[in-house]
């Protein structure tokens, strides 16, 4: 039997190890790993050793068929995390997260899902209605507020940004600490009272007693109002029993923070591309013309708006909105020839594998068009994927994916969206525009 290999990678402080250089530019820092190193790179921070992984087979080892020997990064594990979301389906293990599992996976059958399109398309018209022609907005903010209002009113009939601007204001505060890029040091000084984690304890404070009495209202009413909330509280395991109001809460956090930034950035970098790209904004607008014929879209049309799907299909290609998928090994084995000890952590990293030429030729070129050719058929299956796979596959891979190509639709029928800033971006928890994405608008 030959000897596993260790697997090289760049060196780093004595005491940091690769902290500080993938602190202060992570992207580029795991770009300049993979080429200098290769597939699988070992880099270091502090005393925690972690592999980088540039190939799509390694990802698919460790997301997939070799998913046993793994569990949920140690980040994912810190109080910060803990109390926004304690044990919900994000961040559970073993039993108790297959259990959660199957209780939430009606919810999110594509009949169900489908039937939450007609509130997509009539929150993102209510949102059209206050843009005016050639007015200047930050596309970033307007996608966000947008994709909560949608998830809020079909998860759980909750309209948060019309109802209660408190609590829209709320929900969009907590999200604000994965946007610096010292997530990680957010995390470690979470017990300090220091005056942004004091707003943070409030904030969630006060988004629990919301979804509480949310709980609590509609227990007392019984009634099945057909969103997720309503099949949680009604789902029975094989033995009776239920979801503690502990649990629920912790599941409609996960979901609704889980659920909303992401599909908001996918948006947000398809506006982007679209700009930069009018031969591709053209052909769009082209298929909208014929499929919409000038009205709004429904469930129907979905099969036939085929470019808008490649558009954000191309998006989460070169911008993923989850950049890096994480996990912590906890049964040494290995990947490739590789390997991999007992609490190491690994990672996989879309922002490489998406566009590398080995899968993808031209791989910087905005293509939505790529995606109908015959090639894309032959693609390593985890050249592309990002919705992460294996058994912890994200559950609203549909949802968002049926919920971009309408909200796109939508707008894209009725307004072009011209640059007006540039764009940094920012590996946070998620892939976002650092100073948001100021846009001017042009009515078509
Ligand atoms: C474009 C939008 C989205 C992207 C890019 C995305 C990405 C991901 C990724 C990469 C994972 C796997 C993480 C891992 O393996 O560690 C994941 C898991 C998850 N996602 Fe999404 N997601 C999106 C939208 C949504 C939506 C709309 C919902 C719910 C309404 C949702 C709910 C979840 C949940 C609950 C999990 C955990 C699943 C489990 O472990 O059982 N996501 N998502």
């Amino acid at each position: 039997m030959v000897a596993a290999a260790i697997p090289r990678g760049p060196r780093g402080g004595r005491v940091l190890g690769n902290m500080r250089e993938f602190n202060s530019d992570s992207l580029g820092f795991i770009e300049r790993c993979a080429r200098e190193f290769g597939d699988v790179v070992l880099t270091r921070f502090l005393y925690v050793p972690a592999l980088f992984l540039f190939h799509p087979d390694h990802v698919e080892y460790v997301l997939s068929t070799g998913n046993k020997n793994f569990i949920k990064a140690a980040s994912l594990r810190s109080p910060f995390f803990h109390r926004l979301v304690g044990r919900g389906l994000v961040t559970s293990e073993g039993d108790f997260w297959r259990r959660q599992r199957r209780l939430a996976q009606p919810a999110f059958h594509r009949n169900r899902v489908e039937a939450y399109a007609r509130t997509m398309v009539a929150y993102a018209e209510r949102m059209l209605s206050s843009w005016k022609d050639g007015s200047t907005l930050d596309a970033h903010e307007e996608m966000m507020s947008l994709t909560r209002a949608v998830v809020a009113q079909t998860l759980f009939s909750a309209d948060v940004s019309r109802d209660s601007q408190e609590m829209d204001r709320a929900l969009s505060n907590i999200v604000q600490p994965f946007a610096a890029q010292a997530t990680l040091k957010w995390i470690l000084d979470n017990r300090l009272p220091t005056p942004a984690h004091l707003r943070f304890n409030r904030d969630v404070r006060k988004i629990d007693r919301f979804v509480y009495r949310l709980i609590e209202e509609r227990r007392a009413s019984g009634e099945d109002t057909g969103d997720l909330l309503s099949m949680l509280l009604a789902a029975r395991d094989e033995d009776g029993g239920r979801m503690t109001d502990k649990q629920l809460r912790d599941e409609l956090m996960t979901i609704f923070l889980a659920g909303h930034e992401t599909t908001a950035l996918a948006l947000t970098w398809a506006w982007y591309l679209l700009a930069r790209n009018p031969e591709a904004e053209a052909k769009l607008a082209a298929e909208l013309d014929e499929v919409l014929g000038g009205r709004a879209p429904t469930v129907e049309d979905l099969p036939r708006l085929r470019y808008a799907d490649w558009v954000v299909k191309e998006s989460m290609r070169l911008y993923p909105p989850a950049w890096a998928v994480g996990r912590e090994c906890v049964r040494e084995c290995e990947v490739g020839v590789f390997r991999v000890s007992k609490g190491m952590q690994v990672f996989g990293f879309q922002w490489v594998v998406q566009r590398d030429p080995r899968w993808f030729t031209d791989p910087l070129a905005f293509r939505p068009e790529r995606w109908g050719e015959e090639s894309i058929s032959r693609l390593p299956k985890y050249a592309y994927f990002p919705f992460g796979g294996g058994p912890r596959l994200c559950i609203g891979n549909y949802f968002a994916t049926m919920e971009a190509v309408l909200i796109l639709s939508t707008i894209a029928r009725r307004f072009r969206l011209l640059p007006a800033q540039e764009v940094e971006v920012l590996p946070a928890l998620s892939l976002r525009p650092k100073y948001g994405l100021k846009m001017k608008l042009e009515a078509r």
